[in-house]
């Protein structure tokens, strides 16, 4: 036994020497690797034996329609992209397939991301009912080959893969990651790297937050000054406190046709972009393009500090619903998904609790404080409730923030559970479906290690991609409750985010770990098992140039981050800074203070 992983790493090591340099078709050595696969299939048998996939026929089932022809069209042109080699592509009946990449519809499993793999002499089977399940095989297939497989550059190489009998279904259908694209920008071109990363783990929503009080960031052709005001600040808070201004304006917002591109781009890789706009609350930079929708009728600016801000949309204005219904329809235009999300989060009542036009709201709706809330946040129910109405009458169902369980929130809407696992149980024990993204797992923001001192500065605390790997959903959630659980998020808020290179190290390889909680089936996660399979997946990252964060693999920091020296005594006062306590408090009429 012991003999044979010894020839078997030899093996592997001539064939990865040989491997190196620039191969022409013909002049190449394979090279295996070890089966790495994140998240790890439900079911995985591996044979005895190599299936070529360089320059192999594709057959389509033509009941899989044009999904499978997309599938098998991409994934062959990239291996011919690879390879300089074209197979040739059938689509027909399966009894007419011969020796090749096959895909085939049928039942997998109990979700329409299942599939089955099976790599045998005669090629490769695909089967799953619809595209999620066939581009779910893809993605499996992709993990098993060599990192140079992901790499733009190669070019000359062919690939095998192993004998193998895979049996794959999801524990959780909705399976999301959040960019906070408000607080700061990032490029279409840069969001795209980000959905090729979360395709790679099987992730299948991309929640794009896309207006906070820092940034409107999309282009809404009815309400113009939303970009050309509402998308620029005039400085950013760069630290703990609330005068560390840079002094320099920031702005940037997608417009519709990248947007449109971006959905597609997702859709192409099994993910569906959700949108959030963020109301009644974070809403300073609509204020500050169109004050009229304020209480108070502003001045307003679009903000330049972070925590929660007193300003919020006047909602006794029937103004605000015209903007409000105006806006989302531009958006249901760009988006198709069915789950939209409207926000609801953080979303202080001082400014109603003097509004004449909100408090005659209230007087008209009767509302009033009872149930341990307030007839304000009775008010946010209506407001929630309207636009759920409005977007139900499109077809479409509405997510939002723990927050809109405070009151009467009307059926059908789905929550986010964030500060905690509370409110998810809650919500599910009430019928709500709900999505997990506890800040304590899912958040993140949050520094990759303890070392703060030697990372960049995060919003605080700490999340190790071990720490998130323990994460148990359902945990606390009745038995009859479960299947209100329809998911897990992890939550990338960008406060201190301003760079491509520090998204994609807050992200990876916490991501690797975020898809097994959300894929593995209850008691299927095994940290070392996963930690072996994270060194591929780094390979991968490599490859595709990623910046990571390699706290795993021993070294603390972002690659290329150098922290500016310090003498001890402001060394001191900058980690007690860093480290918090993270409370979050509310003064009468100013913003709510980090401290
Ligand atoms: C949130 O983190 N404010 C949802
Ligand atoms: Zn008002």
């Amino acid at each position: 036994m012991k003999k044979a992983t010894i020839l078997t790493a030899a093996i592997s090591l001539l064939a990865t020497l040989a491997s190196c340099g620039n191969k022409t078709p013909g002049d190449y050595a394979f090279e295996d690797v070890p089966f790495s696969v994140i998240p790890y299939p439900q079911s995985v048998t591996l044979g005895e034996g190599f299936f070529e996939l360089t320059g192999a026929d594709f057959y389509v089932d033509e009941a899989l329609g044009a999904e499978g022809t997309d599938v098998a069209g991409s994934f062959s042109a990239r291996l011919a992209e690879l390879s300089g080699m074209n197979g040739k592509m059938t689509t027909g009946a399966p009894s007419s397939f011969g020796r090749g990449i096959r895909l085939v519809k049928g039942e997998a499993g109990p979700s329409p991301d299942a599939y089955l793999l099976k790599i045998d002499e005669d090629g490769v089977t695909v089967t799953a009912s619809c595209k999620s399940g066939l581009l779910n095989a893809v993605h499996t297939l992709a993990q098993m080959l060599p990192a140079s497989y992901f790499n733009p550059d190669t070019r000359g190489t062919r690939y095998r893969v192993q004998f193998a009998e895979i049996q794959d279904s999801p524990r959780f259908s909705y399976r999301g990651v959040l960019i906070d694209a408000g607080r700061h920008f990032f490029s279409a071109e840069e969001i795209k790297r980000c959905l090729d990363v979360m395709a790679l783990y099987k992730v299948n929503r991309f929640h794009w937050h896309l207006t906070e009080d820092q940034g409107w960031r999309i282009e809404i052709k009815k309400y113009p000054r939303l970009t050309e005001v509402g998308s620029v600040r005039k400085e950013t808070q760069v630290a703990h406190w609330r005068d560390s201004l840079d002094h320099q304006p920031y702005s940037g917002y997608y417009t519709q046709d990248e947007i449109r591109d971006v959905v597609a781009y997702a859709a192409e890789r099994g993910i569906t972009v959700i949108p959030e706009i963020d109301l009644p609350g974070h809403m300073m930079s609509a204020l500050a393009a169109y004050p009229e929708l304020g209480c108070t009728g502003g001045p307003y600016e679009v903000a330049t500090t972070w925590g929660v801000k007193p300003d919020v949309l006047c909602v006794g204005n029937e103004k605000t619903f015209e903007f409000l219904e105006d806006v989302l329809t531009e958006v249901l235009d760009l988006f198709p998904s069915e789950y939209i999300n409207i926000g609801g989060d953080e979303c202080p009542k001082v400014r109603w609790e003097e509004c004449p036009r909100c408090q005659a709201r209230i007087r008209e709706l009767g509302l009033r404080d009872r149930n341990g809330h307030t007839a304000e946040q009775y008010l946010q129910s209506y407001v929630t409730n309207r636009i759920q109405k409005f977007l139900a009458s499109k077809g479409r169902k509405i997510i939002g923030w723990e927050e809109i369980l405070e009151g009467d929130l009307d059926a059908g809407a789905t929550i986010m559970s964030w500060r905690g696992i509370e409110p998810g149980i809650r919500a599910a024990a009430k019928g709500f479906d709900a999505i997990m993204a506890p800040g304590y797992y899912m958040y993140i923001d949050r520094y990759n290690s303890e070392e703060w001192d030697r990372e960049p500065v995060s919003i605080g605390a700490c999340l190790t991609t071990e720490m998130m790997y323990t994460y148990e959903p359902c945990e606390g959630v009745a038995e009859d409750a479960e299947s209100h659980i329809i998911g897990v998020q992890a939550n990338l808020w960008t406060e201190f985010i301003g760079s491509d290179e520090y998204l994609e190290y807050m992200l990876l390889p916490r991501l690797a770990a975020l898809c097994e909680v959300q894929w593995e089936a209850p008691g299927a996660r095994d940290w070392d098992r996963f930690r072996a399979a994270l060194d591929h997946s780094a390979a991968i990252y490599e490859a595709m140039g990623y910046t990571y964060c390699k706290y795993t693999w021993g070294t603390v920091g972002m690659p290329g981050y150098e922290q500016p020296a310090r003498t001890p005594e402001e060394l001191e006062e900058f980690l007690q800074t860093r480290k918090g306590p993270w409370e979050m408090s509310y003064e009468e009429g100013k913003d709510l203070i980090i401290k």
